[in-house]
């Protein structure tokens, strides 16, 4: 709580004062925070109590201003728990952008597809925490929420209207679907796969469960968007690295495009 309340004061003393949205951005999908306007970067090695980035292609950087007409605070780069990150730092900056009194969070992540294939942008409309982990599990933070948090409603059910009828104006294809998170680093077996299809996952990934647990705990209404890169095993023959590499510079920029537009509207 006090490395939650140091933090958003050393932020707010950079001159992030207002945040109406946080913007978590998954692997390969970092490039949205360079169209931040009057834009503020902080790298997060010079954050107290903040986590490091260590994984390829996520910059590491917090990038706050304006984003389709809103203050948007940017992380380019997110906490694995496969990092070896306790789900604590994971969810650190979820905790901080509700002591900064943020509306919502936008979370993006690139996903692997069970019953949608590459190439795919996946409106998450609930997900199953198949880690095996929970990231509020010790004492209560009851200044943020309550010890047993509904998660009926965890992805905001307006937010998720507003965007299926931003992507429709846009001319986006925006599927629908259940993001089963894993704690990876292992991608799925197939056998794995076929048991996430059995159970209603669409699509398949390593983070997002554990922030949303927490900003869902914290009061605040979550958007989230899966990027589909790639299918889950066993769904078809490998795809190989250039295809992937393709199919995400593709997706990209779409998925910027959705962002903003849902954003103008939230
Ligand atoms: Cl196939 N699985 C998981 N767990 N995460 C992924 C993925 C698959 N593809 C991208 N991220």
């Amino acid at each position: 709580m006090e490395k939650i309340q140091e933090t958003a004061a050393f932020l707010r003393k950079q001159g992030i004062k207002e945040v109406d949205f946080g913007l978590i951005l998954g692997s390969g999908l970092g490039e949205l925070a360079d169209e931040i306007q009057d834009a503020i970067l902080i790298d997060y090695s010079d954050i107290p109590n903040w986590g490091q980035s260590t994984v390829v292609g996520h910059a590491g950087k917090l990038v706050y201003g304006t984003l389709s007409g809103k203050k948007v605070l940017a992380l380019q780069g997110r906490f694995h728990f496969y990092e070896g990150n306790p789900l604590e730092v994971v969810t650190f900056p979820v905790r901080v952008l509700a002591e900064l009194k943020a509306t919502g969070i936008v979370v993006t992540n690139a996903a692997g597809g069970v019953t949608h294939g590459p190439g795919t942008l996946m409106l998450i409309n609930d997900h199953i925490n198949f880690t095996g982990q929970n990231p509020l599990i010790g004492e209560n933070l009851d200044a943020f929420g309550p010890r047993f948090p509904d998660m009926t409603h965890a992805y905001d059910v307006a937010y998720q209207k507003t965007a299926h009828e931003v992507a429709e104006k846009a001319g986006i294809t925006l599927a629908d679907g259940v993001y089963m998170g894993y704690t990876g680093p292992t991608y799925e077996t197939p056998a794995e796969i076929r048991f996430a299809e059995t159970v209603g996952a669409d699509a398949v990934g390593m983070s997002t469960v554990p922030e949303v647990i927490v900003a869902v705990h914290s009061g605040l209404r979550v958007l989230g968007i899966s990027a589909i890169t790639n299918h889950a095993a066993g769904k078809q023959a490998e795809l190989n690295h250039a295809e992937v590499v393709e199919v995400t510079t593709r997706i990209k920029e779409t998925f910027k495009t959705l962002v903003k537009s849902v954003l103008a509207e939230l």
